[in-house]
């Protein structure tokens, strides 16, 4: 091989080890930068049917770049207190919500000992196990409304921790079924899809009396 030809080659080799390590990644877009960044500590949560480009999407995973950047340490800080702040006061919230389509929740795990609030990353439901029960939920991009919905008692999931590290695990009760409504956000669905009934809750309605719903001015 001659010099001449050296340089070239290895431009090309470079250009495909690249593409090998971040090739499959699709880098934070423009408007997920700006949301992660202008957002308030408390987030603009999205609501139905305003906001359906971002609740009805399909999320993206996150790829190793974006797993190890300081847009998702933010991201996470804000979407723990949007989820915990007195305005909104749920128990798990998933990333679409906030205008990012992308495969992140929060849980609170009440099958856990102080029933901590988790990040998990790139999640999918693997297997809905038992007979399906019916219970209440509500959704905090559908206020004031309530619905009964048939979900597993167990499933088994599978995600990647803050660090990277794959998990499967298997939850059941009431924490399985925060992880069913979360996933399905992640797939565009709404629990309102699924659920037998759908009514207004009053008490979420006159909470609410007054709340405003308007988007930030940048959004
Ligand atoms: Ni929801």
């Amino acid at each position: 091989m001659s010099g001449r030809m050296l340089l070239p080659v290895l431009v090309c080799l470079a250009l495909v080890a690249g593409f090998l390590l971040w090739g499959n990644s699709r880098a934070w877009t423009s408007w997920e930068r700006a949301v992660i960044e202008k957002s308030d500590s408390v987030m603009y949560v999205c609501v139905m049917p305003e906001d359906s480009v971002f609740l009805r999407r399909p999320s993206a995973d996150l790829g190793p770049r974006e797993l190890r950047s300081k847009e998702l340490k933010t991201l996470l800080d804000k979407m723990r207190r949007t989820l915990t702040d007195p305005s909104q006061d749920g128990v798990g919230i998933a990333a679409p919500q906030l205008g990012i389509n992308r495969r992140i929740i929060l849980v609170m795990r009440y099958d856990k000992p102080g029933q901590p609030i988790e990040p998990y990353l790139n999640i999918r439901v693997d297997s809905l196990l038992g007979t399906p029960v019916p219970g209440p939920e509500g959704c905090l991009s559908l206020p004031p409304y309530r619905g009964m919905v048939r979900r597993a008692p167990r499933v088994q999931i599978s995600y990647l921790r803050l660090d990277g590290t794959p998990v499967t695990e298997q939850v059941e009760g009431y924490s399985a079924v925060i992880f069913q409504h979360e996933c399905d956000h992640l797939d565009g669905i709404l629990y309102i899809d699924r659920a037998d009934t759908v009514y207004v809750n009053e008490n979420w309605a006159a909470e609410r009396k007054g709340f405003d719903y308007s988007r930030p001015e940048w959004w």
